[in-house]
């Protein structure tokens, strides 16, 4: 049985303010939603603080960073270091599409950065989805072009885990985030994240073995609301939700962890 996972992918938003009341209303909150795991991302700057007000909370709501790079220490002028996030946190988002988009990131480093979390003990969730915009007459919910997807959804999972042992890569989250969906109000349709997200587990079936890729998690991100989560979450093959806007505003966001575990 995989425990449903709802991420709030804060990115570069909220004051230490914002950060703190943001984060204290979803530790209440997150009391009576024990069948969900809460995982909340806020900016770097913001764990230490976020750590120490979290310490206390349910077990069901934990930190995550954004990213990190993947050597211990040295000579790398703004960048963070596993080692640096470790003790704050249980996971790192590794090849957002932001990051692979404005930053340049490449395969192979999301590659390294994948071992070098495990090395830490540190639990990646790993985005992979379809980089291109969606032409305008291809706009709306559902599906893009096919031809421009699958096979580069499948090729970054396939890189991600090279050299990943079977034992981690049973522990890997997977997030499927098309750029066409993210922050356009224009969210997958259920099916279509669906039978993406059935391939990605084909990949880990192909790779390791039918039964861990039925044991991995793979959620969904873009533009999820608390109107449309249960459309995701109702479908077996998605296991929870990576939310960005939505999970800036606290009652939207605790009302989309509530829908993800059915107490609404
Ligand atoms: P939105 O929910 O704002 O579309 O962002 C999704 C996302 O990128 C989460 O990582």
């Amino acid at each position: 049985m995989r425990r449903p996972l709802i991420v709030g992918n804060w990115k570069m938003n909220t004051t230490l303010s914002d950060a703190v009341v943001l984060a204290n209303s979803v530790k209440r909150a997150a009391e009576d939603l024990d069948s969900v795991e809460i995982v909340l991302c806020p900016p770097f700057v913001w764990l230490v603080p976020l750590a120490e007000n979290l310490e206390n909370a349910p077990k069901n709501l934990t930190l995550g960073a954004q990213n990190m790079w993947f050597a211990d220490s040295g000579a790398m002028t703004g960048e963070i270091s596993p080692i640096m996030i470790k003790d704050l946190v249980k996971y790192v988002i590794l090849g957002h599409s932001e990051r692979r988009s404005h930053f340049g990131e490449s395969n192979a480093l999301i590659n390294d950065k994948i071992h070098a979390a495990f090395t830490h003990g540190l639990t990646p969730i790993v985005c992979v989805g379809e980089l291109k915009k969606l032409q305008e007459e291809k706009r709306g919910r559902g599906r893009p072009n096919r031809t421009d997807t699958k096979s580069d959804v499948n090729h970054q999972l396939e890189e991600a885990l090279k050299g990943v042992s079977k034992e981690k890569a049973e522990k890997i989250i997977v997030a499927y985030e098309p750029v066409w969906a993210i922050g356009t109000g224009h969210a997958a349709t259920g099916g279509y994240a669906a039978t993406v997200i059935e391939k990605l587990r084909q990949v880990f079936a192909k790779k390791y073995s039918k039964s861990l890729s039925e044991r991995v998690r793979i959620l969904y991100g873009g533009s999820v609301d608390s109107k449309n989560v249960q459309e995701f979450m109702y479908q077996p093959e998605i296991d929870g939700v990576l939310a960005g806007g939505s999970s800036l505003k606290a009652k939207e966001f605790i009302a989309v962890c509530r829908e993800a575990a059915g107490r609404q």
